[in-house]
């Protein structure tokens, strides 16, 4: 059986567990008995798995375990079996070295426990920004069918009122405060009020970036990403989700990679580009689309955007946090703008079509989500360069930056980690002057588990005489919600032996982002005689989770996944721990 808009229904795979009268029947029905469950329930009904990154040292996730009541309740009303399963928390600011490496642990975490247990689909419970895509990727890789619910934007205010308050802001104010323009007791102030809310970052950085593009991608019920995490529509938003996954439980369908096709990606990267999003979220699609096999490069996102204009007057690029983004129509609104750009036929788990879901969205503030042709800012928002220190490329948030820089040649300034920024970058003896390229190296996934570091800061008596903005180039990543004209994710990476550790001080650097090139101008044999003498570093991690990750983590323009785990699972656990009169205690 099959309908047009949900697909063909499948068997429960909850069946195995609990339909059989035998052994391992009596055993998953008897150890659910302990949890409240009759023979009855268990036989007849859907079970869905709610999958919660809810904890208390993860404030972005704070809400989530209300959230998850809400779920359970619009699961029951739907007639289905809720089971919540706590996974690993990353809290972006907290965890350290950096939250990167997480995400994939939490992709893993997040495969098995969906296989292992008999859930027939699952609600994933997300906010902080590591924690959205690693559901997103084990789910997928999965396979049963999946719905997405965010724990919402944090609704920051300043001191004295307003909506002035963000993490963008602690950018800015950081200058400030270096640049002595600020005072040490305005800052503190700054500080009690910048989070404001539970929920994630209130602007356009990468949470508020992959929550959008959920809603894009289809795997997230339209207009739900952007209500403000202590927004009470949130909870009836919650409580749909959990009746529409009993829907999708019963049927076994949409899978995942029914929703996740080329379209989905496609219409995610425009939206992307039209929100001026985090270049962070660039790795995640990668990744997710590794997941699924659609073959997705860098060369797509170059593609679309270099259609797509900036249409969300927000944050970072823009002037607003996501809060009036969403009172201005939301993600709906945004789509119907971009309907020339976007595949319309694109399936969702809302068992609509992209196209059907702009069909009733309505622009409320033209200022906010701008028309095409008002665009917030003209040119490109993310660009792909390439050239002889980034032969597989690096990206650039075009849109965050001083355009004067687009066409610029520099001396390098390189430094070999972050401690060595810190300890040089005010030093008076230091040469550099606001043309010079600030380069940071050994920060890419192999070689620091790339953490945030690409916004390096400027030094005091530039920022002291005006300087805003200088070209920065890394194997780094950059938060979302910071600006400047950052190269990142460059790759092959400088611990790889990609060109960036070829880099000397001194050297001439040239950006060109219409031409799309980036490269060190140093002669070949000259290269090519650094490259004999470099040394790959050290390894740092011989045992645990960060060997294994060094050991399989992908470049940056493949998504930084692991090796091994690209692809659908296609393994199914064997009839025989279900079968028979064996097994079970
Ligand atoms: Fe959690 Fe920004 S710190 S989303």
């Amino acid at each position: 059986m099959s309908d047009k808009k949900t697909g063909p229904t499948r068997p429960l795979r909850s069946a195995r567990w609990f339909r059989k009268d035998d052994l391992p029947g009596f055993v998953h029905r008897s150890t659910l008995a302990a949890a409240g469950w009759s023979r009855e329930d268990l036989m007849t009904r859907p079970v869905v798995g709610i999958l919660n990154t809810w904890s208390d040292i993860n404030p972005c996730n704070l809400n989530l375990r209300a959230l998850a009541e809400e779920v359970r309740t619009g699961i029951l009303e739907a007639g289905g079996i809720p089971f919540e399963v706590p996974l690993m928390s990353i809290s972006e600011n907290i965890i350290k070295p950096t939250s990167f490496p997480f995400r994939n642990l939490l992709a893993m975490e997040a495969e098995e426990c969906i296989r292992a247990y008999p859930f027939d689909a699952v609600v994933l419970l997300g906010g902080c920004d590591k924690t959205q895509p690693g559901l997103l990727m084990g789910a997928a890789s999965a396979g049963v069918p999946l719905i997405f619910l965010g724990s919402g934007p944090a609704t920051p205010r300043s001191a004295t009122g307003g909506d002035l308050a963000n993490a963008t802001g602690v950018w800015r104010l950081v200058d400030q405060l270096r640049a002595g323009k600020v005072s040490e007791g305005d800052f503190a102030a700054f500080e009690r009020c910048v989070m404001g809310t539970v929920g994630h970052c209130a602007e356009m950085g990468t949470a508020s970036s992959m929550a959008t593009i959920c809603e894009a991608l289809g795997v997230s019920l339209p207009g739900s990403s952007l209500i403000p995490a202590v927004d009470r529509r949130r909870n009836l938003y919650a409580r749909e989700v959990g009746r529409r996954s009993v829907r999708m439980a019963a049927k076994g369908s949409p899978r995942p990679n029914e929703i996740l096709d080329a379209r989905a990606f496609d219409n995610a990267i425009t939206l992307l580009c039209a929100v001026g999003g985090s270049t962070n979220v660039i790795i995640h699609l990668l990744a997710l689309a590794g997941r699924v096999g659609v073959p997705l490069t860098l060369d797509r996102f170059d593609e679309i955007g270099r259609r797509v204009p900036l249409i969300a007057n927000v944050q970072p690029a823009g002037e607003h946090l996501t809060e009036r983004l969403m009172t201005a129509g939301g993600v709906p609104a945004l789509l119907k703008t971009l309907k020339p750009f976007l595949h319309l036929d694109a399936r969702t788990v809302d068992g609509c079509t992209i196209g059907e879901i702009i069909e009733t969205a309505e622009v409320i503030d033209a200022d906010v989500i701008r028309p095409l042709d008002n665009p917030v800012r003209s040119g490109e928002t993310l660009v792909v360069v390439r050239g002889n220190l980034a032969p597989d490329g690096a990206v650039m948030k075009a849109c965050a930056a001083d355009p004067k820089l687009f066409r610029h040649r520099g001396r390098a300034v390189v430094f070999e980690d972050v401690q060595t920024i810190a300890d040089r970058i005010d030093d008076p003896e230091l040469d550099i002057d606001e043309n010079s390229v600030l380069i940071l190296r050994n920060a890419g996934p192999v070689g620091a588990a790339m953490p945030e570091w690409g916004m390096l800061p400027l030094p005091c008596h530039l920022l002291a005489r005006g300087v805003r903005d200088m070209l920065r180039i890394s194997d780094a990543r950059m938060s979302g919600t910071a600006y400047g004209a950052a190269v990142l994710h460059v790759s092959p990476e400088a611990a790889v032996g990609g060109p960036l550790a070829l880099v000397r001080d001194g050297d001439i650097i040239e950006l060109d982002v219409p031409a799309r090139r980036l490269e060190l101008c140093v002669a070949p044999e000259e290269l090519e005689r650094r490259r004999q003498a470099w040394q790959p570093p050290a390894p740092k991690h011989t045992r645990g989770y960060r060997n294994l990750y060094n050991q399989h983590v992908e470049q940056a323009h493949r998504g930084c996944d692991f090796d091994f785990l690209r692809g659908a699972n296609e393994e199914t656990l064997p009839e025989g721990l279900f079968d028979g009169w064996v097994g079970g205690w």
